[in-house]
This record gives structure tokens, sequence and C-alpha cells, in this order.
């Protein structure tokens, strides 16, 4: 094959796979296929530069930067719709239609349906099958040159697929972001302390007015074709939904709600049809249009101003509207925290009336600028707690004041005290900071109190049969439970006393509550509400220690050596334990209850697989990873030698490298670091573990430090193979894998880097350049040959 033919081929090949998995969503190989058709053609592109073409599949993003974008008038103008909200403006809209036709008031006549997508409307110019412009609506007649930035959105055809199109073809459509997309970037921009988007089509819209088409290419966007505009050198059917077939058989992705329906009655069916349905699909609609379907009486019906007569758009209710703050209040939670809630004038959003808005933590109130008094947007979309989106400060009125948060717990009067948060990656890196407010009084804190019952009784945690929110509400209001040990102290008579009860609902609480005076351990640790552990956490501690008197005993580093908990679990659980009246509480709690079953204690079975060698790898020793801690425990055979060691001793260690003695120098220098190990090396000892110097038979995968992740290689690396990069990483406990998804947990991309990268920032996944790749095995003392 000529390397022209094979070029030609790869292209068609490529813009298949492409088709298939952007516009039909139903993907056709698996990504590493598509990687290697699209490096075979950069290769063969490379070798051929003469050959590259524009509608290249690898050059949808490439150009440079824009200083600002080029005016373009329309040709044809690119129109807006009439807004029905209410049936009758659809029984009217219909009438004029049948009039203006000179047609039976009974007729019915065809209408094309399709959802109203919340996005901007772009205007798409083909000549002989090539994308020549991309442009937006603007004000209907002139719109902005936006080709660059539209040739990187991955479901707009480069080239027109298949034949027959006319030689200029105008194909209009929406931009928009999905759902999830838009979720993802605002998630990426908090966690960079970045402005978020409002809602996705302000995303779509902001994304689209970029200069740089490289950040363009990294947002979610998505077309949906649904008109036609300039059509010159050819013909289309005569009906809308077949030009739209046409289209879709050209390359573009339709909405798959696109329906023909008869008359007003089939329009109105549609519409309640597709709003039972709003909530569930993946990207934003503000309603449905509906669109004579004939084109010849399109024609005949011409428009009015700058809106056809032929079609019209139904609204769903809003989910964004504005309204004023009348006060901002706090909430005291289960934990103590203090969260601020802002208490709005009522309005009528998403299908409810909605007064309350959660307003998360100060931090939250200080990026929106929020005070009392403002106008704000209240967003509820989908089954979403209402959200407060945005502050129009144009409308802040001069008496506007600035939210506090209180020094006194608003229920109970204690202090309020400031804890500095900071989240930590995997890696270790902080990825966001801020400050929580927490109510020191515990469960002298009556919303405390209550919260902490409700949960302690509820169904994943004791399981308290008829122990329901309002009677935990009538016990906390009594003063007749102050604490959970108290319910078990509860008599017939007390509760008989309450509103509400009589003696057989009396005895019968009774009787539930004392049936739960023995229970699984994991059900009481999940019961206690400490923060950070649910149901799964608390399983993990029930089977990993054992009993109860280990979990409280743990320190943060045995902790951490079970499945799944991190560092910052790790502290919060060890001190929950720690606390003077945690502990009093669960003493008293432990004194009323009969027996706790522990669960299998599988601590036998985690300890049979801990060596001195895993020790020494998770103890953070700089230049110290799987290979040099194995070293160092086959010499060495005790923690004591080790730390008695001296440089001498260490530099007799086979093949440990200098990094390696030099951390482990610095480490045993310090204090604090010996204390720390030398408490877990006890702690694991009491808790059964048996010391082992050799590692242990099969090696226990998730003892090593990339172990339960999942990595991806794409694109080409200097200084390795890939085969020898993902050896490296298998070492690590690593798992490679051959396409992105989810649950991958980072991608190493090294030049040529194709559509596995893209995926990747799409899916917003940790993304490693070759240096940065490198940098990560040297952490692990593995420096490629
Ligand atoms: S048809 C003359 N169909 O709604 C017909 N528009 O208010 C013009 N839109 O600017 C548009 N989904 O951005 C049409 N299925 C759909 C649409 C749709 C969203 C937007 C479009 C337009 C605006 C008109």
């Amino acid at each position: 094959m000529t390397s022209k033919d094979e070029i030609d081929q790869l292209r068609a090949q490529l813009n298949q796979h492409n088709y298939r998995y952007y516009v039909l969503d139903d993907p056709s190989v698996p990504d590493a296929e598509y990687d290697r058709l699209m490096q075979r053609l950069k290769q063969l592109e490379a070798e051929h530069p003469d050959r590259i073409t524009a509608d290249s599949p690898t050059q949808r993003v490439g150009a440079q930067p824009l200083s600002a974008f080029t005016q373009v008038t329309h040709e044809m103008p690119m129109l807006s719709l009439d807004n029905a909200f209410a049936e009758t403006d659809m029984v009217d809209f219909n009438r004029r239609i049948l009039s203006r036709l000179d047609l039976a008031a009974d007729t019915q006549i065809s209408f094309a349906c399709e959802p109203k997508l919340d996005g901007i409307a772009v205007s798409l110019l083909y000549e002989d099958g090539l994308l020549v412009r991309g442009a937006t609506r603007g004000d209907g007649t002139t719109g902005e040159d936006i080709t660059q930035n539209i040739r990187t959105i991955p479901s707009v055809p480069l080239k027109l697929m298949g034949s027959g199109y006319p030689g200029r073809l105008e194909v209009r459509g929406e931009v928009y972001m999905p759902r999830d997309g838009f979720e993802r970037l605002n998630a990426q921009a908090t966690e960079r302390g970045l402005k978020t988007f409002v809602n996705p089509r302000n995303a779509a819209a902001g994304s689209l007015r970029q200069l740089d088409p490289k950040i363009t290419a990294s947002r979610p966007l998505q077309l949906c074709s649904y008109s036609v505009g300039v059509v010159a050198q050819g013909e289309l059917p005569d009906q809308h939904d077949q030009v739209l077939k046409q289209l879709a058989e050209w390359g573009f992705r339709l909405n798959p709600l696109l329906e023909v329906v008869s008359g007003v009655v089939g329009c109105l069916d549609y519409y309640q049809r597709v709003l039972q349905q709003r909530d569930q699909l993946a990207y934003e609609i503000d309603g449905v249009v509906f669109k004579v379907n004939d084109l010849a009486l399109q024609q005949a019906l011409g428009f009015v101003s700058r809106a056809p007569r032929w079609a019209i758009a139904h609204k769903f209710p809003a989910q964004e509207e504005l309204t004023q703050v009348r006060a901002v209040e706090f909430q005291v939670g289960r934990t103590g925290a203090v969260t601020p809630v802002a208490r709005l004038e009522p309005v009528f959003v998403g299908g409810v009336t909605v007064s309350n808005a959660t307003l998360h933590n100060m931090d939250e109130i200080a990026r929106l600028d929020l005070r009392v008094g403002d106008t704000v947007v209240i967003r509820r979309a989908g089954d979403v707690i209402p959200q407060v989106v945005q502050v129009i400060i144009d409308r802040r009125p001069d008496n506007a004041s600035k939210v506090t948060i209180p020094a006194q717990c608003p229920v109970c009067g204690s202090q309020v005290e400031r804890v500095q948060l900071v989240k930590r990656s995997k890696a270790g890196a902080r990825t966001a900071e801020g400050a929580a407010y927490r109510c020191v009084g515990r469960l002298s804190c009556k919303a405390q109190r209550q919260q902490a019952l409700i949960h302690f009784a509820s169904r994943k945690a004791m399981e308290i049969d008829g122990l329901g929110d309002k009677i935990v509400q009538q016990l906390v209001d009594t003063d007749l439970v102050r604490s959970p040990a108290d319910l078990y102290r509860l008599t017939p008579d007390q509760l008989q006393a309450l509103d509400g009860f009589a003696e057989l609902s009396a005895n019968n609480l009774h009787a539930a509550i004392q049936a739960r005076k023995s229970v699984a351990l994991s059900r009481l640790i999940y019961a206690l509400g400490i923060p950070d552990v649910g149901e799964e956490t608390a399983r993990t501690l029930a089977n990993g220690l054992g009993s109860l008197d280990r979990v409280r005993q743990a320190l943060p580093d045995t902790l951490i050596w079970l499945p799944d908990i991190g560092y910052e679990v790790a502290t919060e659980i060890h001190n929950f334990f720690a606390d003077e009246h945690n502990q009093a509480v669960l003493d008293d709690l432990l004194g009323e209850m009969d027996q706790i079953t522990d669960e299998d204690g599988l601590a036998a079975s985690l300890a049979a697989s801990v060596t001195l060698a895993d020790l020494l790898q998770r103890m953070n020793i700089d230049g110290i990873a799987k290979v040099g801690a194995q070293r160092l425990a086959e010499h060495f055979e005790s923690l004591d030698n080790i730390l008695q060691a001296e440089a001498v001793q260490l530099n007799q260690v086979p093949k440990l490298s200098t990094k390696a003695v030099n951390g482990l120098l610095q480490a045993i220098a310090d204090a604090e670091w010996v204390a720390r190990v030398t408490a877990l090396e006890s702690q694991l000892r009491d808790f059964g573990m048996h010391w082992q110097c050799q590692p242990a038979e099969q090696d226990s995968a998730d003892t090593l430090p990339l172990s339960e992740q999942t990595w991806v290689l794409t694109g080409t690396l200097e200084s390795m193979s890939r085969n020898q990069a993902k050896a490296h990483l298998q070492d690590l406990g690593a798992k490679v894998a051959g396409s992105v998804s989810a649950k991958t947990d980072c991608v190493v991309a090294g030049p040529g880097a194709g559509s596995k990268l893209a995926q990747a920032t799409k899916l917003g996944i940790q993304v490693m350049n070759e240096a940065d790749f490198l940098a990560y095995l040297q952490r692990y003392g593995i420096t490629p040959a």
C-alpha cells in the first residue's frame, strides 16, 4: 500500500471510530486500537507533511490562540423562537397556524418535536463536505467566528460522511455540556480555588469563548444538530425530520428524543413525556421545541419579526430563579459542625417552593460574596437540593449586611471553635483547605444530642424499631435522654408519660431498645457517629481489629494498615476515641449493654501478612520503597537493630541507595519518628501480629504503594519502553490497563498521546508527563536503566 493510501485508510477508520464513540455513543474498538491508529497516522503525516489536510483527525486541536474573534455575518439570519408557557399558548399556536393556512380547525398537522437543549446556538458551514467555518449565533445577524474552537468538539464532523450532500451546507445546532462533565469541571475548579460556572449553559458558553482552542478542547462539549441554514448546489428532503435524519447520515449527532406527532394533542403529550424524563437526562433542557414538519408549510407560514410562525418553544418550569436572602442562620449537626443556611424570600423554582438553601460553609459564603439582603440566583435542578449559585451584586441594597460566624452555638450557647481543614490527595498534595466551625458542646448541645441519637437508633446503626426522629426529639426535649446510655435506662412508665404513647406502645418501644443491648461490633462502631466513619469503614474496623478495645486503642499508624483507611480518617478515628468526653459517653454506654459480637477478627490474618519490610515501607522514609525496605529487613532482622544502626552499618546493606541511607539516618535522628515507629511496632505486636523478617510467600498486594490503583500508559516515553514502564508500575502494585475509565487513577502520557489523554482530561483523571513519572518512580527508588 502506498503511504497515501494508508493515510486515507487510517483517516477513514479514525473518523468512523470517532463517530461511533462521540456521535452514536457506541464505541467500536478499544481505546488502545484507536491510539495505535492515531499514532500511525501521526507518524505518516510527520514523514509526509505535504499530505496533512485540515480535515485530518490529527488536526482538531492545534491552531494557535487568537487575539480576538472576528465577526461573521450570517447569510440567513439565525432566528429565535416564541415561547409557550401554558397549554393554552400551545392551543393558540396551533389555531394561528391552521387559520393562516386556511385549514379546518380540526386538522391534525404533523409536528416535529425535539428537546430544547440549554446551550449555545451555532452555525457550521460545510463546503464540498469540509467544515470551513463555525460561528456563534450572536444577535442572529452577526456572530463570532469560532471555527478553531468548534473543530475541537469531537461530535462535530470535520468532513461529512457518505455522499450526496449539497456543495454548500450550513448546519445549525446547539453546543452544550452534559451534566456529568459540568460537575467534574466545577469540582476541578473548586479544588483549584477557581471560580465555578453557574450552570452547564454558562460553562458551554465560556468554553466556546476561549481564544485558546486547547482550553476548549479540554472541555466536555457536545453538538446536537437541529436545523439547516444555507443549502446550495444540492437538495434536502421536504420534511424537517427527514432533513435531520439525512444530517445524521452525514455524521451529525441528533437528539434521540426527536419524534413526529400529530396535532396539538400529540405536542402536549410529548411535552409531558419529556418533562417526566427531564431530571434523568444526561444534559439540561429548558423545554421542548415544536416545528411544523412539512417544509412547504413552513415556507407558507413565514416569519414575524425575528421568529418563525411555524415553530414554538414550550418551556418547562425554570430551574433558576431570583430571590432575596432574608437571613442567614446557623445549624448544628451531629458532629457539632456549624453550617450556614440561607432563609429566602419563598420562590417557585424547579417545580417546588423553596425558602431555604444550604450555604455549606463560611468559605462558600466568601466565595459567593453573599450578604443578607442580597438578590441571589437559586438553582434547583433535578432532585438536587436547592443551591445559591450567584449573587447579583448590582442589586445589593445599601443596608446589606455581612455574615459572621457566631461566637456562641445558636442552640446551646457553647463556644464555637474554628477547625482548620486541609484536604490531601492520595499522593499527599494539598488539594483544598479552609475552615470549618464546631460547637464544642457535644452531648450537652441539644442539636448534637438529637442528631447523635437519631443516628444511633437508625436502621444501619443500632436499628431500634419504632425509635424515629419525632420520638427522639421528644426524649431530648423532655431531657429524659442525654446520651445513648440513657436510652437503655428508660422505663416503660417514662415512655408512657410521653405525648402519643399508650401502655402497649411504651412497652413495645422499651422492648425494642432492650433487644439492642447486644449488637454486632460494626453496628456499634457506626452508631457512635465518628466523623468520616460510614458503614463501610465501620465494618473495616470491626473486621480488621476484631474487638472494640483494639479499635479504641488503635494508633493512626496502625489504622492505616486497614484497607481504604487513609491517614486523615485514621486521625479522626484516633482523636474520637482519645477524647475524654467521648470515652465517658462510651464507657457509660458499654455499662448498659450486654454483649458486643466481635466480628470474625481478621486481625490474625492481617497479622500473618505483615512483615518488618512492610512496616518500614510505610513509615515515609525518604528514598525507601519496597525493595529498599526488604533489603533493610533482611539485613537487620529487627526494628531495634535498625534504630540502633549507624551510617557504617547502613552502608553495608547490599544495594541500598545513598538516598535511602540518608533518608533512614535522618529518620532515626528524629525523636518523633522513632517514637511513632516504636509505638506502632509495639501495638502491632499487642494486636497479635507475628513478625516475619522474610517477605510473606505470596507478596500481599495490598501493602504495595499502588495496590488497588489502575494506571494507563499512552503515547511514547523516551527513557523507557512501554513494557518497562508497565513493569515498574506493576512492581509498585498497580494494575496497568489498556483504556481509560472512571476507575483509572492516573494516566502517564508521553508525546503523541491521543484519545486516552483526551478521555482522562474529560474525566478529570490525574495525568503525568514523562518527567513527572520519572520523579514519581524515583520516590520509590526506581531509576530506569
Ligand atoms: S430551532 C427558527 N431547535 O433555542 C428555529 N432551537 O430560542 C430556531 N434551541 O437559539 C431554533 N434546542 O439556541 C431549535 N431543538 C431545538 C433547540 C433550539 C435549543 C435554542 C437555540 C435557539 C433558541 C431559540
